[in-house]
């Protein structure tokens, strides 16, 4: 039985058992405690989640999580800003960490990645029975925080980036709690959110080229008041459209915030040709994961991904859920 089917079964026995479950996302978790007129950090908006989900309970609210954030911070060495727009990864800083890279192509995590890009990369060039929307253009989302996203996406990039005729875009889009200054060491430059709040600068301008041959990055960019908000705008439908057509040899890969943290990241979804769903093994609870997925629905292509598996550190694939199930 499928993740999805247990968990509809579950929801099915608790209305039995008289439990009030809501049909669709009821009390928004987006409407959480919002910082600084921002988007809802993680802890108010798994709070807001959890009083509103009754009897199924998040392992995600532990004070090991709540911490979080602020590690985040304390482990970002933010450059200076870089004229020639290039950013020398650590490379092995970030093999510690456990992520996919090209200089450790045999490892386990690199052999798991190897399977889980092969229908990504089929479906973003084109090569499945039918050609896909926007197919270059990927999300990987998740319902609540702290599941897997950026982890996914730097290893999905990295690994997409290994094949000799791939070239991967990778971009910042959780933009209110960005990770790549952190993670990967991009400096403080226009990004995402100053190519949709200016319009002095071109996509070209706001790419900074790595050390990693065929991998590209796009950091979030400058803070704006409501940057999440951002992510929803018609500036950003165009540049996704300009992204598609522009850099069609090019897979480009968002980084998103949780599905059930924003509307915006929901919004977001709306436009891209794939969607890789994150479900983390160890904490994703069904309530969450079958409200994200319903938030999700009018994309033709969600690949989910199971996280922290057990024996292994990502899981595979477990199956596709839309219409994407021939490809
Ligand atoms: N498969 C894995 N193996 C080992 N560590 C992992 C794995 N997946 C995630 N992690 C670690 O778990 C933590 C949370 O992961 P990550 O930051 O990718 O989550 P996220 O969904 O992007 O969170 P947020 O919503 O806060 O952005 C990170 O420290 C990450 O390195
Ligand atoms: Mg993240």
């Amino acid at each position: 039985m499928s993740l999805i089917e247990d968990a509809a079964r579950r929801l099915e026995e608790l209305r039995r058992a008289g439990v009030d479950v809501p049909d669709a996302p009821a009390a928004d978790p987006a409407a959480a405690p919002r910082a600084n007129g921002e988007t809802p950090t993680p802890e108010a908006m798994i709070e807001a989640f959890e009083s509103q989900a009754g009897t199924f309970a998040s392992p995600l609210l532990d004070p090991a999580r709540r911490s979080a954030p602020a590690k985040k911070a304390a482990a970002a060495p933010h450059a200076e800003a870089a004229p020639g727009a290039y950013v020398e990864l650590n490379l092995a800083r970030l093999r510690a960490q456990g992520f996919v890279t090209p200089d450790a192509q045999t490892s386990r995590i690199a052999d798991e990645y190897r399977v889980i890009k092969r229908p990504i990369i089929k479906n973003a060039l084109g090569q499945g029975d039918e050609r896909v929307r926007h197919g270059n253009l990927l999300m990987v989302t998740s319902s609540l925080p702290g599941e897997g996203k950026t982890f996914t996406s730097i290893n999905l990039a990295m690994s997409i980036a290994m094949e000799y005729d791939s070239r991967v875009l990778l971009v910042d889009g959780d933009v209110a709690h960005p990770s790549m200054p952190g993670l990967l060491g991009t400096p403080h430059s226009p990004g995402l959110l100053d190519l949709l709040m200016r319009d002095d600068i071109d996509v070209g301008d706001a790419l900074i080229k790595s050390n990693v041959d065929r991998l590209t990055l796009l950091p979030a960019g400058s803070r704006q008041r409501r940057s999440t908000e951002l992510l929803a705008s018609e500036q950003m439908a165009s540049l996704l459209r300009e992204l598609a057509s522009r850099y069609s040899d090019r897979i480009v890969i968002f980084d998103s915030p949780p599905l059930l943290a924003t509307t915006e990241a929901r919004v977001l979804a709306t436009h891209m040709g794939q969607i890789v769903m994150v479900v983390a093994a160890d904490s994703t609870s069904h309530h969450a994961l079958s409200q994200a997925l319903a938030t999700i629905e009018s994309c033709d292509i969600v690949l989910m991904l199971l996280n922290k598996a057990g024996q292994t550190d990502v899981g595979t694939y477990y199956g596709y859920y839309g219409d994407g199930s021939d490809r």
